[in-house]
């Protein structure tokens, strides 16, 4: 049998998990592919001795030792973050490797640099890791998908998120305890502001978007917001109207302009996305011939996110030797075939929304808020105005029917800056 050898950078959570995956799977992994997928060498700075059960293999500190092998066919670098990680995947690269690597945030913002290299070396970078943890998504558009033209992209991209979320919605906890059971239970990035923020979840949506449509999309074109502002009383209201917050990255195609936004939705209880709960991923792709694809799973954690990097690593392995590299393009797409595109400015987004106004209780603040409204060509639903407190200000919480996301902006900022109104409106766009 021939051996394909593998050397990892970084040994934290998921180059461990996939250093698992590899022993555990061994013979499963030569009874799918004729090969020994065998790890040679792990580069971790921390790591001072690699457990017993991996004792073929070496431990360094210095990443040039896996890049300068000349035995290493393929790189897998579980590092994250830009740098160092885009320097030792471009040394990988130059040294004529192959690479593997879960890095959303280096992908999302460096990858054409990556791939440019990689198509002028000819070699091959699989990214399967990067979104959607142990998901096979990246998978399902190069291969399981390509009959299709892709019209939207829609999911819960990001299990810290969604695991606060759910546990606001299901327990009544507040946010912070939420998050630090989050970070406890290793879901969470490195600064969780990316997951909070929604920051991490627009990483994959870039990645899924270039994928989808053949696009050259970037980081700052997606419009981003995250969960942080969302309060139990928030969640409360959504389910009076049937409804859950949950953080989705949205991206509908509409042929000469496409969607790409990040944001705390209400989605209606019935529909399958609302019911994707706890530190668990959903993502559906709607293709022009298929319908609706929703792929479910673990979007994190460290044998989840191993089994899709050994998904990657046995890809290329076999590729290597069958002496078919680049069959499938990284990108889905051929490279020459990525174009750019406009994004659609979100002050055409249209859709229902929820408002919650704090205003002082007394006569005409509702007339006045319908006024503003109205005005703006928005639309009422139905409102909900909570019991009077003997002071303060109370809730004036607004359903509206289908509105313009500009017209939305400029009745808030109106609202907001009556006197009557004591604090910041929260908006939230309904899924319609
Ligand atoms: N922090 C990410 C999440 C890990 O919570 O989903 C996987 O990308």
């Amino acid at each position: 049998m021939k051996t394909i050898n593998v050397g990892i950078i970084g040994f934290g959570t998921v180059g461990s998990g996939t250093a698992e995956v590899l022993l555990a799977q061994a013979k499963n992994l030569s009874r799918k592919t004729n090969l020994v997928i065998n790890l040679k060498t792990v580069a971790d700075i921390m790591t001072t001795a690699l457990p017993q059960k991996f004792s073929g293999c070496t431990l360094t500190k210095n990443a040039d030792d896996i890049f300068n092998d000349p035995d290493i066919d393929i790189v897998v670098e579980l590092i994250g973050g830009i740098e160092p990680a885009k320097t030792f995947i471009l040394k990988a690269i130059e040294a004529g490797k192959h690479v593997v690597s879960a890095n959303k945030a280096l992908f999302s913002t460096h990858g054409r640099q990556i791939f440019e290299a990689a198509t002028r070396k000819g070699v091959e970078v699989g990214f399967e890791a990067s979104v959607g943890g142990g998901i096979p998504v990246i998978k399902a558009l190069k291969e399981g998908l390509a009959a299709n033209t892709i019209q939207s992209i829609m999911g819960i991209m990001n299990g810290t998120a969604n695991f606060i979320l759910s546990q606001m919605t299901d327990h009544g906890l507040p946010f912070d305890t939420v998050l630090k059971d989050a970070q406890a239970k290793g879901y969470a990035e490195a600064d969780p502001t990316y997951d909070i923020e929604g920051i991490d979840t627009a990483h994959k949506l870039v990645i899924l978007m270039i994928m989808a449509y053949g696009i050259n999309i970037r980081l700052e074109d997606v419009s981003i917001e995250g969960i942080s502002r969302i309060k139990p009383i928030d969640i409360e209201f959504a389910k009076q109207f049937g409804c859950r917050i949950k953080l989705l990255a949205i991206s509908r195609n509409h042929g000469d302009h496409i969607e790409a936004r990040v944001h705390p939705t209400m989605v209606p209880e019935t529909h399958l996305l609302a019911n994707i709960n706890g530190a668990m991923n959903g993502i559906n792709f709607n293709g022009d011939m298929v319908g609706d694809v929703l792929l479910y799973g673990q979007g994190a954690g460290k044998m989840p996110t191993g089994s899709a990097v050994v998904a990657d690593i046995v890809d290329i392995a076999r590729n290597v030797a069958f002496n078919c590299l680049n069959r499938v393009p990284s990108l889905a797409y051929l490279p020459s075939e990525i174009k750019d595109c406009v994004i659609t400015p979100m002050a055409k987004i249209s859709g229902p929304y929820y408002f919650r106004i704090s205003a002082v209780d007394k006569p005409g603040v509702l007339a006045s808020i319908a006024g503003i409204l109205g005005k703006n060509g928005i639309s009422i639903e139905s409102v909900i105005q909570k019991k009077r407190r003997d002071e303060g200000s109370v809730p004036v919480v607004i359903r509206t029917h289908d509105a313009q996301e500009k017209a939305v902006i400029e009745a808030i900022s109106e609202i907001d800056s009556l006197s009557i109104v004591t604090e910041k409106t929260v908006t939230i766009r309904i899924l319609n």
